[in-house]
């Protein structure tokens, strides 16, 4: 929670949320989210739990489509990857060869939380700056229809796994890593 609060107090997203900024800089937000979820979205374990491949969840085809619907068909150039993104995809490289419950800690931060806060961020980028669903489908899961549910059945999966009580500690120090992340490209976009 602390992590949480920290990464949702964060000047650049706070502006954005109060609608200071305008649609350009929710599209320059928006690009650096793609190289983070193509890193993430990589992984093809087969052995990994199901609940950590359920492909309703990729959101790298969103992100292009959002940024092509939001007037940038020439986003990967015009936005050029940030030294603070580049870090975290790389960061998700190494997780990706790793067991599953530290990837798990990078897969739970972003998704749970684009099913979560990532919903009120939809509705402030339409009250704030006329976003339309064309541009909001990373926040549109198809196929989950009920976030809330979801996210208990996700959360009820973690508990069920057994780990060990080191993976249990490099879990929880892999989320808050992971937080870091997100909130070190906040920075970088305010900076
Ligand atoms: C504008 C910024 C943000 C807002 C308004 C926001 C808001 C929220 C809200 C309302 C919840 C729901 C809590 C619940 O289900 O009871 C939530 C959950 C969550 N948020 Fe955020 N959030 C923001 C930023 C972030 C960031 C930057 C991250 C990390 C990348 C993040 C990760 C999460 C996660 C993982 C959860 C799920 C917690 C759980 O259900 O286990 N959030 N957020």
């Amino acid at each position: 929670m602390a992590e949480h609060k920290s990464a949702e107090n964060k000047t650049y997203i706070g502006s954005l949320m109060g609608g200071e900024l305008d649609l350009g800089e929710y599209a320059r937000y928006l690009s650096q989210l793609a190289p983070v979820y193509v890193a993430l979205e990589a992984r093809a374990n087969p052995s990994d739990p199901a609940f950590l491949r359920d492909a309703r969840l990729h959101r790298s085809a969103a992100i292009a489509s959002d940024l092509i619907a939001l007037g940038y068909p020439d986003w990967r150039t015009r936005f050029p990857v940030l030294d603070a993104t580049a870090a975290y995809a790389a960061h998700l490289a190494v997780v990706s060869d790793q067991h599953y419950s530290i990837y798990l800690a990078h897969h739970y931060t972003r998704y749970l939380g684009d099913l979560s806060g990532g919903q009120i961020i939809a509705t402030m980028m339409t009250r704030h700056y006329g976003a339309t669903d064309e541009q909001l489908n990373f926040y549109q899961f198809a196929g989950i229809d009920k976030p809330v549910p979801y996210k208990r059945s996700y959360r009820e999966q973690i508990d069920a796994l057994e780990l060990t009580p080191e993976q249990d500690d490099r879990l929880i120090a892999e989320t808050r890593r992971a937080y870091e992340l997100n909130a070190a490209v906040f920075d970088a976009l305010g900076a």
